[in-house]
């Protein structure tokens, strides 16, 4: 297979398993985002992958050959480190074109693939600077050219937006997908921030402990996370113990039924069980009358809408999130209901209670639970 193939991936380092079976597949022109929380082993898997690390067990195959015993300068692959590594003494031409040199190429060959690069990361008129006159953001771009001018089939990047302010980071994250997508290389990008995979990526690998918890583009991982640990961690949601009763769910120590219609066409949830519920602050419905069932303990303003900290009556220990729109008037007692829910056992998405659940078939969860 054309792209990045990689088999049953381990590597033990200080007498712990720091990447454990991992398999993934990237494909062609795909950029892939690993995520997960500092130390669940990104690095390792991405320093595995171009070859500064050797794997315990597992293969490694890039566009169909197997690299996993080749040195790094022998792969297609070029890596951009998390501290750019550019070279201080050189100008930015010559950082850039360095790669080519140590391969020989005749010396206009050089000029024009560093020129036609260096334009590419608009950085043309900067060629002779050296990297001390140049901003964060530049010297990133520096780093990402003298990668891909050597025309790897492979882009490899280590949190390379680490060391940039927040606001030249969501500029600069852009511009690296707008040339990854210019140029159809295939990329894995490492990063611990949500938003940045999120918003870059084909499709993202969620790590934690060394595993892929979920791989998933954007939009799966958000609707469908199929696990607890992917549900904490992508987003906001809120989850309590709880089980279904009375056309709603009791949830901890509450006595009153948060109502949810979408179990009428949720059949096949066994009644009576606790389940882990999971609520997306977006499918909390508050209404101001009606029998209330809720108390409001904190209201956040967020510009275009507000979130709500309610408490369940009678339960001290669930704080239910809410996002409401600005208008709505959110007075010390509500009733609340959920438009839809998400229920865990054991770490792992059993059942998806929504009016419709569009995405059943590829994933194989469903309304009725999971598909044999
Ligand atoms: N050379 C090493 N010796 C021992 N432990 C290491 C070494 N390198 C990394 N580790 C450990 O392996 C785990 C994963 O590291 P790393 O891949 O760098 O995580 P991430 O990039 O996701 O933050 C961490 O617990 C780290 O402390
Ligand atoms: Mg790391």
């Amino acid at each position: 297979m054309d792209g990045l193939v990689i088999e049953h991936l381990s590597k033990s380092l200080g007498g712990r398993v720091v990447v454990d079976d991992l398999s993934l597949r990237v494909a062609p022109g795909d950029l892939v985002c690993l995520l997960g929380p500092s130390g669940c082993g990104k690095t390792t898997t991405l320093r595995m992958i171009g070859g500064f690390l050797e794997s315990d067990s597992g293969t490694i195959a890039i566009n169909g050959k197997d690299v996993t015993t080749v040195p790094p300068e022998r792969r297609p692959t070029a890596m951009v480190f998390q501290n750019y590594a550019l070279w201080p003494h050189m100008t930015v031409f010559k950082n850039v074109s360095y790669g080519l040199r140590l391969r020989k190429l005749a010396k206009d060959v050089v000029e024009e693939r560093v020129v036609a690069m260096l334009r590419l990361v608009n950085l043309a008129e900067k060629r002779d600077r050296h990297p001390s006159q140049l901003s964060g953001g530049e010297q990133q771009r520096v780093a990402l050219a003298r990668a891909l001018v050597l025309e790897p089939d492979l882009l490899l990047l280590d949190e390379p937006l680490s060391n940039l302010d927040a606001k030249l980071r969501v500029g600069v994250r852009e511009e690296i997908r707008e040339i990854q997508q210019r140029l159809g290389i295939a990329t894995v990008f490492v990063t611990h921030d949500q938003d940045e995979a999120l918003t870059i990526s084909d499709r993202i690998a969620v790590m934690s402990g060394g595993r892929i918890e979920q791989y998933d583009d954007a939009d799966g991982l958000y609707r469908l996370p199929r696990t607890s640990f992917v549900a904490s961690f992508i987003g906001v949601m809120s989850t309590m113990p709880g089980r279904v009763g009375d056309g709603g769910f009791l949830l901890g120590a509450s006595t009153a039924v948060v109502a949810c219609p979408a179990l009428a066409s949720s059949p096949g949830i066994e009644a009576g069980v606790e389940w882990s519920v999971g609520v997306r602050p977006e499918d909390v419905r508050v209404q101001a009358g009606g029998e209330p069932t809720a108390s409001v303990v904190k209201e956040i303003p967020h510009g275009h809408f507000k979130e709500l900290v309610l408490r369940l009556d009678g339960d001290g220990s669930t704080a239910l999130r809410a996002y409401v729109s600005s208008e709505t008037p959110s007075t010390g007692r509500v009733s609340v209901s959920f438009a839809r829910a998400l229920l865990y056992r054991d770490g792992h998405l059993v059942h998806e209670v929504a009016a419709s659940a569009p995405v059943e078939a590829a994933i194989g969860v469903s309304r009725a639970g999971v598909a044999p």
